[in-house]
């Protein structure tokens, strides 16, 4: 287990180029299997959680080969197993996809039911629900999720909840069902959009994505693909952050600006100055920062991901400030560890009240998960003092080169062994 040490009083500064994105990429990679043929994947972050969706794919047996830092061929047409190997699928949430991408390709599917969870009860009630409307029959055994289908048949399918994660599976499943299928109430992010438009690159059918109707109609087969991953706008939307709540001045480059107007119009409110080019954004967090209230909601709203790093911003804000988190039960995992650095945070139930503009003073924490990470390493450069991180792995999991970037801001943090920290098992995001 390694941690992070960070200097506080720092005033980030200069230009990052974001990678990536995350989410986009651990679903394409579980899709490409949805072809026999060689597809490639290009600007795909170097973060651990396409490691290990490398790794299982390895071990299904599809051939992979690197081209450069970013870019993969896939060749998926020796794959010889239908189900993801446990040890690996465990590490990360977003291995279930290959509930839906297997199913397409071979009509069966064994995927071990998705691990622990930090943000509260995240239930694949919805996933299930589509693949049994789809014809897919579901058993539950011995901690796995069995699927098969003799055949996958178009149906109409309304999301009770809004959800990315049964969006896209059922997407995947219904690209390769018979006739036509209406996903009805789905999530609308841009993750989606880029699913789609890869899914079409390989003969998929699929119009809508980014609206809350996917119209599907099923082909029989799919073909090769190149496709180029969409910018992670979660990442950029935390640089966007850090420079403010740092009362720092940095541009995010290789962005798409309109995923990111939520967080615009959130840190202009807040007082930051943002300057929107065509494929970069400027934020100046020189003025007064004021309280606001900030509301989670599934895209376009302002995204869940981003309220950890947006608390540490309210934190440093001057006046009450009120968070309401809307999209999960438990995703307050950050606030004990931001008290520890002094801010001053009261939560009930889904709701949390900020007295910002008090200083925080270094401590030693731990990141409860991915998010949190982030932010209290950005809750840590605000800071008077040192601060350690413990459980970087978590950061390590979707951040691509988090420190590197943030030292060429300026930031002085460095990665070190940590042999007191012991890390609780089995948490993923
Ligand atoms: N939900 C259900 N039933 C379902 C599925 C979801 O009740 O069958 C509920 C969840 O409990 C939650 C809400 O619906 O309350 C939204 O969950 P969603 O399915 O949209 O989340 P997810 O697909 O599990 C993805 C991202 C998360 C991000 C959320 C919300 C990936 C791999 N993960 O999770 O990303 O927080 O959407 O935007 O795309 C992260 O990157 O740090 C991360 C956790």
């Amino acid at each position: 287990m390694e941690k992070f040490i960070v200097k506080g009083k720092t005033a980030l500064s200069g230009s990052v180029k974001i990678s990536g994105s995350k989410n986009s990429a651990v679903a394409l990679l579980p899709a490409s299997v949805m072809t026999s043929e060689t597809v490639c994947l290009e600007n795909l972050p170097d973060i651990t959680d396409v490691r290990t969706m490398i790794e299982i794919l390895e071990n299904l047996g599809v051939s992979i080969r690197r081209r450069g830092r970013d870019s993969l061929e896939l060749t998926p047409g020796s794959i010889s197993k239908i189900a993801p190997s446990y040890e690996l699928v465990k590490k990360m949430r977003a291995s279930y996809y290959f509930m839906g991408s297997l199913l397409a390709r071979f009509g069966r599917a064994e995927v071990p039911i998705p691990g622990g969870c930090d943000l509260g009860p995240r239930p694949i009630d919805q996933h299930l629900k589509g693949f049994t409307a789809l014809g897919a029959d579901i058993n539950i055994e011995h901690g796995m999720i069995k699927l098969t289908a003799q055949k996958l048949t178009g149906a109409r399918v309304y999301l009770d909840v809004v959800s990315i994660g049964a969006t896209i599976n059922l997407m995947l499943a219904a690209a390769a069902a018979e006739g036509r299928t209406i996903l009805e109430n789905v999530a609308k992010e841009p993750e989606i959009v880029d699913l789609s438009n890869f899914l079409n690159a390989m003969g998929a059918s699929v119009r809508g994505a980014g609206t809350d109707v996917i119209r599907i109609d099923g082909v029989k087969k799919f073909k090769g693909a190149v496709h180029t991953v969409i910018p992670d706008r979660i990442e950029a939307g935390t640089f966007m952050m850090a420079a403010a709540a740092t009362r720092g001045r940095v541009t995010v480059e290789d962005v798409i600006p309109k995923h990111l107007e939520a967080i615009t119009a959130k840190i202009r409110e807040i007082g930051a100055k943002v300057e929107v080019d065509p494929e970069k954004i400027t934020v100046d967090g020189t003025a007064p920062l004021v309280s606001s209230d900030l509301k989670t909601f599934p895209y376009p709203g302002f995204p869940t991901d981003l309220q950890p790093p947006g608390m540490v911003l309210l934190t440093a804000a001057e006046g009450l400030s009120v968070i309401t988190e809307n999209v999960f039960d438990g995703r307050y995992n950050h606030v004990n560890e931001l008290k520890r650095m002094g801010a001053r945070i009261k939560v009930e139930g889904r709701t949390a009240l900020i007295e910002g503009g008090m200083p925080l003073t270094g401590a030693p924490v731990a990141a409860p998960d991915l998010r949190s990470g982030a932010a209290l390493i950005i809750a840590a450069l605000t800071a008077d003092g040192e601060s350690q991180i413990s459980a970087v792995d978590h950061v390590d999991r979707g951040y691509d080169n988090f420190e590197g970037k943030l030292t060429g801001l300026g930031a002085s943090i460095y990665r070190t062994a940590d042999e007191s920290y012991d890390r609780q098992s089995g948490k993923v995001d």
